[in-house]
């Protein structure tokens, strides 16, 4: 039976989501520049590895705060088609985002690059070797251009296919507008029956 409890006003991303998003977005777009024009700074490597090995750290970061503590809108409207390729387009995202850096650091070691981020020891994932460098680099470079594909039909959707054909207010949710805030949205774990009993349309 609906009540006069209404539902949030606004279905968005909290601010931690989006700030995770956004400097991913950034990090991603500042370590790509890096190795495609390493002439554009001195140390250009040497700073490309140091990001690169903070997704390390930012994604499982980004990737506990999404399983327990984020709030997102509500999609339960959304076709199943597209919500299972959102899903499985974000899955694969994270995947690749800690699998690159992985490849990077172990052809660091195999290629004998020298590798101490801030003055930070890292443990050798690799002896040096240096066909075994090579064939690390093939598939580090494989993985960081299927990444760069990945992220296109990312943006897209949310801009042609969600903003411009449906409206439908999911890139909306996902930029960092006034109208955001922790207390909005839903959190992310809530099931769709948690969400009826809050909006009083529960049967029991
Ligand atoms: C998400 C993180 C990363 C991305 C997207 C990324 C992407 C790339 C790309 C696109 C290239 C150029 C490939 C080519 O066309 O030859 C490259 C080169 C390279 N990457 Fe990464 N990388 C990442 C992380 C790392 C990490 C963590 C390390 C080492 C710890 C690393 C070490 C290197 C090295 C040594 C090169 C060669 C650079 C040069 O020749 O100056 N990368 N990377």
């Amino acid at each position: 039976m609906p009540t006069n409890v209404e539902r949030p006003a606004s279905d968005t991303h909290d601010w931690v989501s989006i700030g995770f998003h956004w400097a991913t977005v950034l990090l991603l777009l500042v370590v790509f520049t890096l190795a495609l024009f390493p002439g554009i700074v001195k140390g250009s490597t040497a700073v490309h590895m140091t990001l690169g090995l903070l997704f390390l750290i930012v994604i499982p970061a980004r990737g506990i705060w999404r399983l327990f503590r984020a709030t997102a809108p509500n999609r339960s409207n959304e076709p199943r088609l597209s919500r299972l390729a959102a899903t499985s387009v974000h899955l694969l995202l994270y995947a690749l985002l800690i699998l690159i850096p992985l490849l990077g650091w172990v052809y660091a070691d195999a290629r004998g690059i020298e590798l101490s981020p801030l003055g930070i020891e890292m443990p050798r994932l690799a002896d040096f070797d240096r066909g075994y460098a090579r064939s690390v680099y093939f598939w580090k470079k494989w993985a960081a251009y299927s990444l760069l594909g990945l992220i296109f039909c990312h943006a897209s959707a949310a801009i042609f296919y969600h903003h411009f054909l449906k409206n439908d207010g999911v890139l909306r949710s996902m930029l960092p507008l006034p109208s955001h805030g922790l207390a909005s949205g839903w959190p992310a774990h809530a099931g769709q029956r948690d969400r009826d009993v809050i909006l009083g349309q529960s049967q029991t």
